[in-house]
């Protein structure tokens, strides 16, 4: 008989947890939706490891819910459904997958990018209703990338792998945070400060966590600092954005669009968002490629073992719990 038992929040790769099933008897929530709260202590009331998602409130209460807990392995890079330091004064070691989704974050925020600025779901849709009557000199006007600056807010993993996948385009780059001397040094990119970045930007890219200091960076003053030619593309946490405030920018124009992967109210839209043309609209799925998904699950299945053996995890968020 396994000692441990482990509950994974939602189905997650197979591949990824097979190595817990040695370890641990494993139950995976296989309904298509998050659990509620309730049913989600119900499931954890006896476990001794979780592997949960970024859609999971992992906080005093949950702990409270979970008294055999002896570690949590979230299946994201991003942490801020974790309540790090209240798992810390528990003695609960905490867990993220980073690395293993960098590049295909990072392609994502291109995808939207270009989507957005080219018009590509625009004419997407014309095709599709029939509505398109052949090529128009005048019809999806949209602006290009090449030769133009490219504004990194957050120059950390996805960050610098977004802007290292500049280099075919001749852009310049800056970039607002930690200096990043790779950045320096492949690209001779500068860095700026954060006002400065919005006004040099001919595309804004949000990749930089969600806390206390970054909720709502982009505000009503951030959107008019833009180039009204500007473009913002976020790929990280929504509520880094104030939505109601970029539903105001996009219909006055103060910025050309938007392409946005992640929302401030996840997964409910600011109404005005689906009623506006520039913008492009995708399902948080900055992770979402085969390879990285799989990563995603052996990394976490890979943490929460050494969790359960008592070793420090390879991606520990608490590495304090330790000391003691
Ligand atoms: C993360 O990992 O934080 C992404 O938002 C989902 O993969």
């Amino acid at each position: 008989m396994q000692p441990f038992r482990v509950f994974v929040t939602r189905a997650i790769p197979d591949q990824g947890i097979a190595e817990l099933y040695e370890l641990a008897a494993v139950e995976v929530n296989l309904l298509d939706r998050p659990l509620t709260r309730q049913e989600l202590y119900e499931k954890v009331k006896d476990c001794h490891g979780v592997i949960g998602l970024l859609t999971d409130s992992i906080d005093r209460e949950f702990f409270d819910h979970a008294p055999k807990l002896m570690g949590y392995a979230n299946y994201a890079v991003g942490f801020d459904n974790i309540d790090v330091n209240e798992a810390t004064k528990r003695g609960i070691p905490v867990s993220n997958t980073p690395g293993v989704l960098t590049e295909a974050t990072a392609e994502m925020a291109w995808a939207l990018l270009f989507a957005v600025c080219r018009k590509v779901v625009a004419s997407d849709a014309a095709v599709r209703s029939n509505r398109w009557k052949g090529w128009n000199p005048l019809e999806f006007l949209g602006q290009g990338v090449s030769g133009k600056t490219l504004g990194i807010v957050g120059p950390g993993r996805i960050g610098t792998a977004m802007a290292l996948m500049s280099a075919g385009f001749s852009m310049q780059v800056v970039y607002c945070g930690p200096q990043n001397p790779l950045l320096d040094k492949k690209l001779k990119a500068k860095r700026v400060d954060f006002e400065t970045l919005l006004t040099q930007a001919d595309f804004v890219s949000i990749h930089t966590p969600l806390t206390e200091k970054t909720r709502h960076l982009f505000d009503e003053k951030a959107f008019a600092a833009m180039k009204p030619t500007a473009y913002l593309i976020n790929t990280a946490r929504g509520p880094v954005v104030d939505e109601a405030a970029l539903v105001r920018a996009l219909e006055q124009g103060a910025i050309a669009g938007a392409g946005l992967d992640v929302y401030e109210f996840e997964p409910n839209i600011t109404p005005g968002l689906t009623r506006l043309d520039n913008v492009v609209l995708a399902a948080h799925t900055g992770s979402a490629t085969v390879r990285a998904r799989t990563d995603m699950a052996i990394l976490a299945a890979k943490n929460l073992a050494a969790m359960l053996t008592g070793k420090k995890p390879p991606n520990c968020l608490n590495p304090k719990v330790f000391d003691r």
